[in-house]
């Protein structure tokens, strides 16, 4: 692949094969000395349109360490502010040679669009309600590290799924890997047609975590309700806020998860989210750094063996 949008395109065989380099990196991270050279001489610039703690922090780390040139753009000191267009930005940001762009847009599809005029390699760091690649393929790598094993696992996705690029592309990766997946939540928060993408629905908590391997929570997104209907958070915490009492449904050896910002009492209970025995959040945010090495390592194998493409 010459970059990363989504998802949708990689094979299971590509997942797999991702996530092996991805060990490797799990350890050169745990290592004293974390540095490799395999993006010597090759330049990466963030992009952040919204806000981000950890991914944007993780592909900052995961390319000094690997010896590029790294840049963040800050958005809000861009002349985006002063009008000029995603497009014309992306375009002025190609003319300087960039190798990787990591891009994040509240827009579904910007990123796409955006990697069709440039001529690097383009990393969707989440678009809009769309996807969010490496947030899938680093919790993808958190089941694995944690069961042992990628497939045949029953997964439940929780909460707030109509508004999360996190659920989509989990959803489609674990149903590569051939996982049984559940979707947990409120009606008005499930989208329309959720089922023909092979998951079961529930609205009541407690069906859904029925003998889970895995569950995994998401935060409710209020800025992307756009008028619409918004559950009462002492409501909602009731109803779909996991704690002890409902993490028992689960099989007794469930991991935890929540790809982060937690809203603590509201969608998680904070002591179960800090309970190092169930809860795997922290390797999450651990096992980012890795996976965003792997990623940028492979995408970085495919530009050197491209020709140098003329600037348009
Ligand atoms: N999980 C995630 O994307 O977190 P950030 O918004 O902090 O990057």
């Amino acid at each position: 692949q010459r970059h990363l949008l989504g998802i949708e395109p990689l094979r299971p065989d590509e997942i797999t094969a991702l996530l092996d380099l991805s060990d490797k990196y799990v350890t050169l991270n745990r290592a004293r000395d974390k540095r490799s050279t395999t993006l010597s001489g090759l330049t990466q610039i963030n992009m952040f349109f919204e806000n981000s703690t950890r991914t944007q922090a993780s592909f900052e780390l995961a390319g000094k360490r690997m010896g590029a040139d790294v840049m963040n753009m800050s958005m809000q000191a861009s002349s985006i502010k002063k009008g000029e267009t995603l497009i014309d930005t992306a375009m002025t940001l190609n003319a300087m040679h960039p190798d990787l762009l990591v891009v994040r847009h509240p827009h579904s599809g910007a990123v796409d669009l955006l990697a069709q005029k440039v001529n690097c390699a383009v990393i969707n760091a989440g678009d809009g309600r769309h996807e969010h690649p490496t947030q899938a393929l680093l919790d993808a790598l958190t089941i694995r590290r944690a069961k042992g094993r990628l497939h045949r696992l029953s997964i439940a996705i929780c909460g707030d799924i109509a508004h999360s690029r996190v659920a989509r592309s989990n959803i489609m990766l674990l149903g590569k890997m051939e996982n049984r997946i559940r979707l947990v939540g409120p009606a008005t928060l499930m989208p329309a047609g959720i089922r023909d993408l092979g998951c079961e629905v529930y609205e009541d908590m407690n069906e859904g975590l029925q003998d889970v391997d895995v569950v995994m929570m998401l935060r409710l997104q209020k800025e992307r309700m756009d008028g619409g209907f918004i559950p009462s958070e002492r409501e909602y915490y009731h109803r779909y806020g996991l704690d002890a009492e409902k993490l028992a449904r689960a099989k007794p050896d469930a991991i935890v998860m929540h790809p982060g910002p937690m809203n603590r009492g509201v969608e998680i209970d904070g002591t179960l989210a800090d309970d190092i025995n169930r809860s795997v959040i922290q390797e999450q945010v651990e096992m980012g750094v890795a996976v965003r090495m792997a990623v940028m390592d492979l995408l970085a194998r495919n530009l050197r063996a491209r020709p140098k493409e003329v600037l348009v």
